[in-house]
């Protein structure tokens, strides 16, 4: 596996790759890599000639007050994780290369980026847009992938993709999870035993409305319904959204079909968690 730091190595590395023919998968990540991240790097594996990961903590997508200062870290780890799994190339920037101070320019998400995270987390989707971007045109990825935990980011970063013409496909893995249920997260390690149980509500209200789909359950009121009731047993979770929603722009709808999302976000404690089901889809 080699190891880019600097942009000129890393844009060398793949002037070589377009040289001999080799396709390039990228998995764009904040490092800290899970079980959920390696799953990503398998499908760009698959789906290309060679993986490229970045890992870089993005200043821009946190706000005041976010966990960017004790954002879970470690590189050596991280390292030996994406050499075993056949990772061709490793980029890690720093914040320094990324945001030199003269830097202003940003990427500014649509409307579609004001709802749900975004009216939680304001500017989030601009700092995460604007970092892919800076990625994208420094690794030139003949596709990308990314996890459908992050469905928001999903459906924004397929629209900046669409809205300004480039020829990246993108790719979603489905959402790994711990054998209880709970969406794999960088941020899991936060939770002690007890967050941890009551985090486990989120993927257990999303199971029900999975379920309640297959059983034949067509009425969007009601399984929102359904969740909240779930949610409200785990009294630690203080939930934020419960969103059902089409998956292109993720407007609200009234009757489900398979495809509609149902997708929740919540705190527990100080720890921001968030995950969805695709009904029908699993
Ligand atoms: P990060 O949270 O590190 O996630 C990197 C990628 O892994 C994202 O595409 C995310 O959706 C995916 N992922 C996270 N948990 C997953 C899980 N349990 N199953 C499957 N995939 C999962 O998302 C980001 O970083 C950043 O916003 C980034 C895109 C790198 C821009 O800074």
């Amino acid at each position: 596996m080699l190891e880019a730091a600097g942009f000129g190595e890393l844009r060398a590395w793949r002037r070589a790759q377009r040289e001999q023919g080799r396709r390039v998968g990228f998995v764009p990540t904040m490092g800290y890599l899970h079980d959920g991240h390696l799953s990503l790097v398998d499908r760009a594996r698959a789906e290309s000639d060679v993986a490229v990961v970045s890992i870089f903590v993005n200043p821009l997508q946190f706000g005041p007050g976010e966990d960017l200062a004790r954002y879970p870290r470690n590189l050596e780890r991280d390292r030996a994780l994406a050499r075993e799994r056949g990772v061709g190339m490793l980029f890690v920037p720093t914040v320094e290369a990324m945001y030199p101070p003269d830097s202003e320019v940003r990427v500014s998400a649509g409307p579609t980026a004001a709802r749900w995270e975004g009216a939680a987390r304001p500017g989030h989707f601009d700092g995460v847009l604007t970092v892919v971007a800076k990625l994208f045109h420094l690794v030139e990825p003949d596709v990308a992938c990314f996890g459908q935990k992050d469905i928001q980011q999903v459906t924004l970063v397929r629209r900046m993709v669409r809205d300004l013409d480039w020829p990246v496909r993108i790719d979603v893995a489905p959402t790994t999870r711990e054998a209880d249920g709970l969406a794999m997260s960088s941020r899991n390690v936060y939770l002690d035993a007890e967050a941890r149980r009551q985090a486990l509500g989120l993927s257990r209200a999303l199971f029900r409305a999975r379920d309640a789909f297959a059983a034949g359950e067509r009425s969007a009121a009601a399984v929102k319904a359904l969740v909240h009731e779930t949610l409200t047993l785990h009294p630690g979770i203080a939930a934020d959204y419960i969103a059902v929603v089409e998956p292109e722009g993720l407007n609200p709808v009234n009757q489900l079909e398979s495809g509609t999302v149902v997708a929740v976000a919540g705190r527990v404690g100080p720890t921001r968690l968030i995950d969805n089901v695709i009904l029908g889809a699993e």
